[in-house]
């Protein structure tokens, strides 16, 4: 192999090695950015439980109600259309942060509702009144210590279908649904 031949070869060599070096960082970074784990499928609350779940927090004027896991965000939504609540999201799921945001957009909602695209378990929870959850047992067990880190006096926090393990229930109501495959739905009603 001629001299230049070998220079090349050797900067070929260099330049796969410097790529294969920043690959695993780079694909770690993108993780990081999308960032946690998956707590719950996406299964929207029907909107008469979501009615139902609002008045049972007695949300009003001057609230801040924060949907962990807020999907297709008609919670968030409800509460600032509804109840003249202040309201946040937090979403993991690319497609239904963006569903979201537009549809807050759509309804020129934005002073009164944002969503964050992210893990529910990382978000600062201190401006919360009223948290709003519909995640399962498992997922109300990893955010309990939070809840209790951070949420202040008073506050309220509904949950839907699935209990906060330890915690007791104030109020515990049961309510049916309109959808094609009538059910019965638990709401549980915690104040800090
Ligand atoms: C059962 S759905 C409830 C949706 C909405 N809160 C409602 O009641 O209609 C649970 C939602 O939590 C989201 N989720 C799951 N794990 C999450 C996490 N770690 N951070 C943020 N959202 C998460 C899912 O993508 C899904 O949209």
């Amino acid at each position: 192999m001629s001299r230049e031949k070998k220079v090349w070869a050797l900067a070929a060599i260099l330049v796969v090695a410097v790529c294969l070096a920043i690959l695993p960082a780079s694909l770690a970074a993108q993780e990081e950015k999308k960032g946690g784990e998956k707590l719950a499928p996406f299964v929207p609350s029907p909107e008469e439980v979501v009615e139902r779940m609002l008045k049972l927090a007695e949300v009003k004027a001057g609230d801040t109600v924060y949907d962990l896991g807020c999907g297709d965000g008609r919670i968030i939504i409800m509460a600032a259309q509804k109840f003249a609540a202040h309201s946040v999201g937090v979403e993991l799921d690319d497609e239904l942060y963006k569903q979201t945001s537009e549809r807050i957009k759509e309804l020129k909602l934005q002073d009164k509702v944002k969503v964050i695209h992210g893990d529910l378990l990382q978000v600062d929870l201190k401006p919360a009144t009223v948290v709003t959850l519909y995640l399962l047992t498992s997922a109300n067990e990893k955010l309990k210590p939070r809840l209790e880190k951070m949420l202040r006096k008073g506050a309220r926090v509904v949950s839907h279908d699935f209990e906060v393990p330890g915690w007791k229930a104030e109020k515990t109501e049961s309510v049916g649904d309109d959808q094609g495959d009538f059910r019965q739905h638990t709401l549980y009603l915690y104040r800090r």
